[in-house]
């Protein structure tokens, strides 16, 4: 792949925490059955009056507070988002026109929870196509507002928040390496937002909230994360032993030690904050890379692998030299 990579970042999380303890009080359900199943302490919620593009929007401010100069030249704005504030406009337009980007490309990419890693390789084509300098990539979910928080099997698993990157061309060694991604609709019914009337039961209301098969998501998860981190890496030439960090979808710490384990992977080496923010879907690599970026863990030149699965089923892999 020609030399295109990341050059900026910021992220946001709401300040609201809601805890395992929060739950206890409305849904029956208890701190130990959370954090033992899923690894989960905490997670952040929105404000009502707050929707993904204001997650994307505070992830920019972020970004730009670290890199003052980094939205100057940004032609096209893309957003990964499964709970965009409306099936259109994009949420990308919205936030394009809150952070002074009024005039360039702006459209969501829709891949659910691996849409992070669909949206990377989708803003590095823009740019290797001539299409874009320089994309402003937004990774961005209220996962709050689509999430039944009756529901015991579901409420307790998500969180809100975004990320920002930019995304243009590196120096020559640096940047994406490679990209696994797929789908497959045999799985779509195993986890599901509705939205269109018509593909409703007749007689149904239409109740746009997520829908899931734990256990089959579980299954999909653990296999395709070894297959496509594999896949990537090998078609980047690398082997598991190259790798500095794995930077995993943060959707429960048993899928993600059952990928390190069919990776031999120590888990030493892969950034894990879902403890903290649960699973923010197309936000959880960004919260992930910028935390370790910040506390130092990964450093310039590092080699690291980015894996995501969801709604679809989808999958997406990625190998980038930082
Ligand atoms: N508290 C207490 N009990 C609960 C809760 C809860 N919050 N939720 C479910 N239970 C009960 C169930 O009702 C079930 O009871 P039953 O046996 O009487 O029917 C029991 O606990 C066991 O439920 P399982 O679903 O078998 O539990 P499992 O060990 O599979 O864990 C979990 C469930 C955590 C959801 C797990 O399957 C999982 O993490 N799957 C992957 C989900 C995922 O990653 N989704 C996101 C994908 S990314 C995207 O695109 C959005």
């Amino acid at each position: 792949l020609p030399a295109i990579g990341i050059t900026a970042l910021g992220v946001y999380a709401p300040e609201n925490v809601v805890t395992n303890a929060d739950f206890e009080q409305h849904l029956d359900t208890s701190d130990e059955w959370i954090f033992s199943r899923t690894g989960i302490r905490e997670r952040r919620f929105a404000a009502e009056n707050e929707y993904t593009s204001h997650m994307g929007v505070r992830a920019v401010q972020d970004l730009v507070r670290r890199f003052p100069h980094a939205l100057e030249g940004v032609d096209a704005v893309v957003c990964a988002t499964g709970s965009p504030d409306a099936l259109f406009p994009s949420t990308a337009a919205l936030i394009a026109g809150q952070v002074g980007l009024r005039g360039a490309a702006a459209f969501d990419v829709s891949a659910a929870c691996s849409g992070f890693v669909y949206a990377c390789s989708v803003a590095q084509g823009l740019v290797a196509g001539g299409s874009a300098r320089k994309v402003l990539l937004v990774g961005a979910e209220t996962m709050s507002k689509i999430v039944d928080q009756t529901d015991r099997g579901t409420a307790i698993l998500f969180g809100d928040g975004g990320g920002a990157m930019i995304i243009e061309a590196v120096p020559s060694g640096y940047g994406f390496e490679s990209f696994v991604l797929g789908a497959d609709s045999a799985g779509a019914e195993s986890l599901y937002v509705r939205c269109v009337a018509h593909q409703l039961p007749s007689g149904a209301a239409m109740q746009p909230y997520l829908a899931m098969n734990g256990r089959e998501v579980f299954k999909f998860a653990v296999r395709v994360m070894g297959e496509s981190g594999h896949a990537a890496m090998q078609k980047a030439g690398l082997s598991v032993k190259d790798v500095d960090w794995l930077i995993p979808h943060q959707a429960n710490i048993r899928i993600i030690e059952s990928a390190c384990q069919r990776f031999g992977l120590s888990l030493d080496k892969t950034v894990v904050n879902l403890d903290r923010y649960g699973n923010t879907s197309a936000a959880t690599i960004p919260l992930a890379l910028a935390e370790a970026y910040d506390d130092g863990r990964i450093q310039d030149g590092q080699q690291l692998l980015m894996i995501a699965f969801g709604g679809g089923l989808s999958w997406g892999a990625t190998t980038l030299k930082w």
